[in-house]
């Protein structure tokens, strides 16, 4: 999966050198050494370069990152997170350019990974919404936190992800728009942040010259209402920073209402209101969230050309997993 730990350590290595390039794997390597990949690689390639602080993709990167790799792409060095990766043998993958002293380390992002997702989705737990008021699932949230190894609950092993000021101001643009800018605005879930989402966007984006994308993002409750389950996978906060780190995004509001209304057009200036293909969501009181937005003409509705959505994620890797849980018992 590509998630925001994966564009966490693209930023921290993009502010290592002057122009960053990412080595990204082909399936089968993926397959031979840590399992069946959620996405394909066609879609890897395309979420990584969505990722805004990526210069270039290498597609098909070796799994093993060798001095001729580095070479062959004129890099002064590489950059992991600061935890080992093995090859298939139990080798480090990183043990040529580490001892010819072209290594570099960032750090790992707490609370997130492809593991900590799929558990959420396993688990079905709502742990990790980001609740207003103190019920259960709140008292839980706060209970666990910091007793499990490196952010994780001891007794559900769910990821507990904390949002700081300093995250937020690392992933924003920092950008207001300037004069001439078309504000164009679109609202959702963006759970999971997906190629889907990633096509959507680049779409949007691409409705104007100087486009100012703004993505209103649901409340952790509001998604609940709609989607139901344990839905989002990803609070509020994590979908901040998933959001903000693609490239097409200028700004996020963090928690906007289901309806375009008159105040929030007005507030941002909003020229272009835009919804892919998908359902549109109606309102707790049955009305239509773009009735403001169609009442001045500036709705359009914008074909992804994708029929990805973060329900065929979720049913993707619980195939993958019982996949390889079922590779785990032959083994066994
Ligand atoms: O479902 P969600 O709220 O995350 O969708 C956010 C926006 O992305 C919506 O406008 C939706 O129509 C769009 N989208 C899309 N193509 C997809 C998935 C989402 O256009 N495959």
């Amino acid at each position: 999966m590509v998630h925001y730990g994966h564009s966490n350590q693209l930023r921290q290595a993009h502010a290592m050198g002057d122009y960053l390039i990412v080595g990204v794997h082909t399936d089968e390597e993926i397959a031979k050494h840590k399992g069946p990949p959620v996405f394909t690689q066609e879609e890897r390639y395309k979420m990584v370069r969505a990722i805004k602080w990526v210069d270039e993709i290498v597609e098909g990167a070796p799994y093993v990152t060798t001095l001729e790799t580095l070479d062959k792409y004129n890099c002064d060095f590489c950059v992991h997170g600061d935890d080992i990766t093995l090859t298939v043998d139990g080798k480090d993958t990183y043990a040529e350019v580490k001892s010819s002293g072209r290594y570099r380390e960032c750090k790992r992002t707490q609370g997130v990974s492809t593991t900590d997702l799929v558990g959420r989705m396993l688990l079905m737990t709502k742990t990790h919404h980001s609740n207003i008021d103190k019920n259960s699932d709140y008292q839980q949230h706060t209970d666990n936190f910091g007793k499990g190894p490196k952010g994780h609950s001891p007794w559900t092993g769910v990821s507990q992800f904390l949002q700081t000021s300093q995250k937020i101001i690392q992933f924003a643009s920092g950008k207001e728009p300037q004069p001439g800018d078309t504000i164009i605005y679109v609202a959702g879930a963006f759970d999971l942040f997906h190629i889907g989402h990633v096509d959507f966007l680049e779409n949007v984006y691409k409705q104007s010259d100087k486009p100012y994308v703004i993505v209103g993002l649901h409340f952790d409750q509001e998604v609940n209402r709609y989607k139901g389950k344990n839905y989002p996978i990803m609070n509020v906060h994590e979908r901040t920073l998933s959001v903000l780190a693609c490239k097409y995004v200028s700004e996020v509001v963090i928690g906007a209402p289901c309806a375009a209304t008159t105040d929030l057009l007005d507030h941002f200036k909003v020229d272009l209101v835009c919804h892919g293909k998908t359902e549109v969501i109606f309102d707790k009181d049955n009305s239509d969230p773009y009735a403001e937005p169609k009442r001045r003409g500036i709705f359009r509705v914008i074909d992804s050309g994708n029929e990805l959505t973060t329900d065929t994620i979720v049913e993707r890797i619980i195939k993958n997993r019982q996949v390889l849980f079922q590779g785990v018992n032959v083994l066994a």
